[in-house]
Parts: C-alpha cells; sequence; structure tokens
C-alpha cells in the first residue's frame, strides 16, 4: 500500500470514529461469490492452496459444512437474489447463455430490493449473469443502487470481451448502464477490488451497506497475473497451477478489501458471507476431492459449496464448522430477517437460518431439491442423511487434485441405474448406491419428489436471438432485443 493511500485511510479511519454515535445498528452486508471454485480449491480445505485470508476469516467465523448452491451459475444467483429455486422460477436448465433472451422472471423481488425497504445502499461489483436482454432485467433495474461489472457469465479478464459466441463478439463490462471502457486491459479482479474499496471509502456510515460482490475469478478461461501463479510454480499441471493462482489472487482481493473495512471501522457491526456458485470444473482446474463429480453435475461435487460467515461482533459463537443442512435459497431470508426484516410470510423457498448462523443452532433444515431438470429426465433430492437421483444422472466419478498421488480404482462405466439413493452422512463421497436394500425409502422419497415436481415452472430456453448480435449495438453485448 503507498503512503498516500495508508494515510487517506487513517484520516478516514479517524473520521469514522468521530461519526460512530450515529452509526446504523443494521449490520453491513458483505456477499462474496467466487465463480467456479471447487471443493477443494480453499486452503481450509486443501493446505496446497495458499487462501491465508480467507483461511483467517473462516476459521475465526463459522465454516459451513453442508452449504448447497446450484450445480450451475445462473441458477445458484437466482437463489441468492430471489430465495426460490430455480425448478419454481424457470431457470432450472443450464446457464442464461449470451445470445438468448433468457432471465430471471421480473415479477421476482429481489433482496437488495428488499434491504433497500430497510434503508441499506446496494451495490453491486462483478457478474450477474440473470439475464441482460431488456434493461428491466438488468441489475440497476432489480434493486442495486449502483452496479459495475458484466451482464453474462463469461468474458477474457482482460480485455472483457467475449468472443466464443459464433460470430459474435463484443465487450461486456459496465459502469451503471453504460458501457465502460476505462478498464480495458485491467484485470478484472484488480478491478472489483477497486471498485469495492472505492464504495466503501465512500459510503455514509449513517446508512447500512449491502454490496454483492460476485467475483469473475475463478471461472475459466484461465488468466492471472504471474504474480500468483508463480506461487505454484512446483504444480505442473498448467491448468491447475493458473488456477490456483487465481484463487490467491482473489484471496488476495478478499485481503485488501477487508483491511480498508477494518481501517474504517466497519468491521465492528458487519457480516461477510464467502461462498461459491456451484462446485468446480475438473477440465478448467478446479477440483473438488474426495467429493464425486463436479460442475454441471448433480453429485455433491456439484453442489456441495465451500463457504463460510464471518462477523467480528454478530456472531454469538464462531471459530468452528457447522454441520447443519443450509441451502443458496436461505441466504435470502436469513440476511433480511438480520436486517431487522421479516421473511415468515414471504413466497419464497428459503428458510430464514439466523438462530444456526449467529447462535450456531441447529438447522431448520431437512430436505431440499438439488435440481428438477425440464430438457432432459433428471432430477434429485434430499430428506435428511438421504439423498435420492434418478434419471439421466452424468456419469461422473471422482478426480484427485493434478499432481497427487492419490490412487483411484479404474472408473467402472456401466450405465448408472435410473433410481440411486445415497446415504450421505454415512457416505459423502458417494461411493455405495444403497437403493437395493431400501424399497421403501426409495418409493417415499419418489413420491416426495413427485410432489415437488408438480409445483415446478416450465423451464426457459429459447433459442439464440441473432438480435442480440454486439453489431447491433456498436460492438457491446447490450439490452434491447426482447
Ligand atoms: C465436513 O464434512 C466432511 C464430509 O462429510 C467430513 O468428512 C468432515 O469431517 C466434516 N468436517 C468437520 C470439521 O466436521
Ligand atoms: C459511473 O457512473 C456514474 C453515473 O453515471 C458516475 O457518476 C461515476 O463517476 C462513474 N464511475 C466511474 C468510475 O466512471
Ligand atoms: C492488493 O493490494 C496490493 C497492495 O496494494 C497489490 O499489490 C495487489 O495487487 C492487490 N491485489 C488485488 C487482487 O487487488
Ligand atoms: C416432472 O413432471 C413432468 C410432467 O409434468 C414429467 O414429464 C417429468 O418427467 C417429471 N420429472 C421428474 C424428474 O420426475
Ligand atoms: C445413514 O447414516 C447415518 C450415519 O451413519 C445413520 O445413522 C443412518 O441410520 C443411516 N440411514 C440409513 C437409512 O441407512
Amino acid at each position: 500500500m503507498t503512503m498516500r493511500f495508508s494515510a487517506v485511510l487513517a484520516l478516514l479511519a479517524f473520521s469514522s470514529c468521530l461519526k460512530s454515535s450515529t452509526a446504523a445498528d443494521k449490520p453491513h452486508i458483505i456477499f462474496i461469490v467466487a465463480d467456479d471454485l471447487g471443493w477443494n480449491d480453499v486452503g481450509w480445505i486443501n493446505p496446497d492452496i495458499q487462501t491465508p485470508t480467507l483461511d483467517r476469516l473462516a476459521r475465526d467465523g463459522v465454516i459451513l459444512n453442508s452449504s448447497y448452491v446450484q450445480p450451475l451459475c445462473s441458477p445458484s444467483r437466482n437463489c441468492f437474489m430471489s430465495g426460490k429455486f430455480p425448478y419454481h422460477t424457470g431457470l432450472q436448465d443450464k446457464v442464461v447463455f449470451i445470445e438468448q433472451p433468457k432471465y430471471m422472471p421480473a415479477d421476482l423481488i429481489t433482496i437488495p430490493q428488499r434491504l433497500k425497504t430497510l434503508g441499506y445502499d446496494t451495490h453491486m461489483v462483478g457478474k450477474w449473469h440473470l439475464g441482460f436482454c431488456n434493461w428491466k432485467y438488468t441489475p440497476t433495474y432489480r434493486g442495486f443502487d449502483t452496479f459495475m461489472g458484466y451482464y453474462a457469465g463469461m468474458e477474457d479478464y482482460f480485455t472483457h470481451v467475449r468472443d466464443e459466441v459464433a460470430d459474435y463478439y463484443g465487450y461486456d463490462f459496465r459502469n451503471m448502464t453504460d458501457v465502460y471502457k476505462d478498464v480495458q486491459g485491467e484485470y478484472s479482479t484488480y478491478v472489483f477490488v477497486k471498485r469495492a474499496i472505492d464504495i466503501i471509502m465512500n459510503h455514509d456510515k449513517s446508512k447500512p451497506m449491502y454490496l454483492y460482490l460476485p467475483f469473475q475469478a475463478v471461472h475459466g478461461p484461465l488468466q492471472v497475473p504471474a504474480k500468483y501463479s508463480d506461487r505454484y510454480s512446483h504444480i505442473h499441471d498448467l491448468n491447475r497451477m493458473v488456477y490456483s493462482g487465481m484463487v490467491s489472487a482473489l484471496d488476495d482481493a478478499v485481503y485488501n478489501i477487508t483491511t480498508v473495512l477494518e481501517n474504517l471501522g466497519f468491521m465492528d457491526n458487519l457480516l461477510l458471507v464467502f461462498t461459491t456458485d456451484n462446485g468446480g470444473p475438473p477440465s478448467h482446474g478446479a477440483n473438488n476431492w474426495p467429493l464425486r463429480g463436479g460442475k454441471a453435475t448433480l453429485w455433491e461435487g456439484g453442489t456441495r459449496g465451500a463457504g463460510f460467515v464471518y462477523s467480528k461482533t454478530l456472531l454469538k459463537k464462531r471459530g468452528y464448522t457447522h454441520p447443519g443442512m443450509f441451502h443458496a435459497v436461505d441466504w435470502y431470508p436469513t440476511l433480511l430477517d438480520i436486517a431487522g426484516g421479516d421473511s415468515s410470510q414471504l413466497d419464497i423457498d428459503g428458510m430464514s437460518q439466523v438462530d444456526m448462523i449467529l447462535n450456531g443452532g441447529s438447522s431448520v433444515r431437512n430436505e431440499f431439491v438439488y435440481n428438477i431438470y425440464d430438457d432432459h429426465y433428471a432430477a434429485a433430492l434430499r430428506w435428511g442423511d438421504l439423498k435420492l437421483m434418478v434419471g439421466d444422472i452424468s456419469h461422473a466419478g471422482w478426480i484427485p487434485p493434478a499432481g497427487s498421488d492419490i490412487d483411484i480404482p479404474e472408473m467402472d462405466n456401466s450405465p448408472l441405474p435410473s433410481v440411486m439413493l445415497f446415504n450421505i452422512s454415512a457416505d459423502p463421497t458417494e461411493h455405495h448406491d444403497i437403493s437395493k436394500d431400501n424399497p421403501i425409502l426409495v418409493n417415499f422419497l419418489l413420491q416426495m419428489l413427485a410432489l415437488k415436481n408438480g409445483t415446478r415452472v416450465p423451464a426457459m430456453d429459447p433459442p439464440s436471438d441473432p438480435r442480440s448480435n454486439p453489431v447491433n449495438f456498436n460492438g457491446a453485448w447490450s439490452p434491447g432485443w426482447c
């Protein structure tokens, strides 16, 4: 940190002391999402990954050991934003592809919209991926006072250009609603850190702040400044080396942001959530060992997310691992209630887990739907220890981190049964299908799944729309074609 910057911090820290008597009693909330971060890609689980800041916050906070997410980006973000399972919002199949007129339905009230009614300033920095074909689906029309970031699912970390779709090629980076070119050439993790720090330094502390910070990291393409990947020069697998560096850059980002929060006195009344959006993709350097499967699958490796909560003052119990069942939809009511709202009458799937998160109480959740697909016959359901999987389940196995000397038996490639049952408490790595021994339980769970399936809404799976082509919008991916 430069001298000038520390001087500014010291000055601000001083002025914030003077103002502290008027500080709002509602906590500031920072919700950090890592993209495609695998179960085995964080230092508190795998010491080969260097994430000293995340490790410290996790170990001083509450590590969530059964925190479930959806297998893919858009569906999980839908959970964070709406408190509803994607099979109840039409987002259960795949992601929002950039050229597709697909979005989180406009009638859903988002968490920032709710927090705004409670007096929060709401900011978003990072990846949206919940649709942008019309302005009404974009962050600044969905509860965020400010937005800096990108609308779609992936792009180059430096050029901020997304160019994979057929002949379409375009820039995807905005400040508020304007195309923002000043950051061309700058690594997105740096851009987002600067923007987050800017928001924090300019925040009027008489109001509570909600900062939603979904990083581009550590999704592909695998790109990182060399100073981070150099830390892993001993790893010979290039993907794993770069990916690990990207995780360390993300850790550094959280260090830089939390240092400012600390120096400006925000930590005295702040809740920080850190979660992945889905399991890691092993083909892109990620790892979910020892869990089975990865991103885009219903196996635990795709859905059991690395995550924790941290607060210096709000957690009555901290410094431990909570085994309780938690789902991405639970953040919505939990944060709303912590912010002084009332989630009890809302038409959502999320359950308020305030007691679990703040007091170390038991989880109030005993079941959830991993997903019910519409575009093919496949679903998974959790009920207590048990996990039912039906239909066309992808044939995923167990993948040790690249370069490890863990020996795994040859994968059995015979077709999977169309109904499987696992006891996740006894068998978290899903090695033993116990469906044959438990026909009564299987029948019971199939009926439960049929009831859930009866409440699903049809998936939104529109074809690509050529009107999305950035040539129609001065070279930028832009709203205005649905
Ligand atoms: C977290 O869950 C895993 C898998 O069930 C288990 O092996 C591990 O012991 C748990 N960690 C803690 C600290 O309870
Ligand atoms: C972002 O846009 C807002 C509103 O147009 C403007 O006030 C602000 O200065 C812009 N920020 C940057 C970093 O350009
Ligand atoms: C964090 O701040 C340090 C010191 O200013 C800087 O060298 C580093 O690049 C920053 N990292 C990120 C990810 O912002
Ligand atoms: C859900 O119900 C539909 C009929 O409404 C059916 O086509 C589909 O196969 C069911 N899915 C599952 C996973 O049971
Ligand atoms: C699942 O495993 C747990 C923990 O080992 C055990 O207590 C429970 O009885 C098992 N349930 C079934 C249906 O096998």
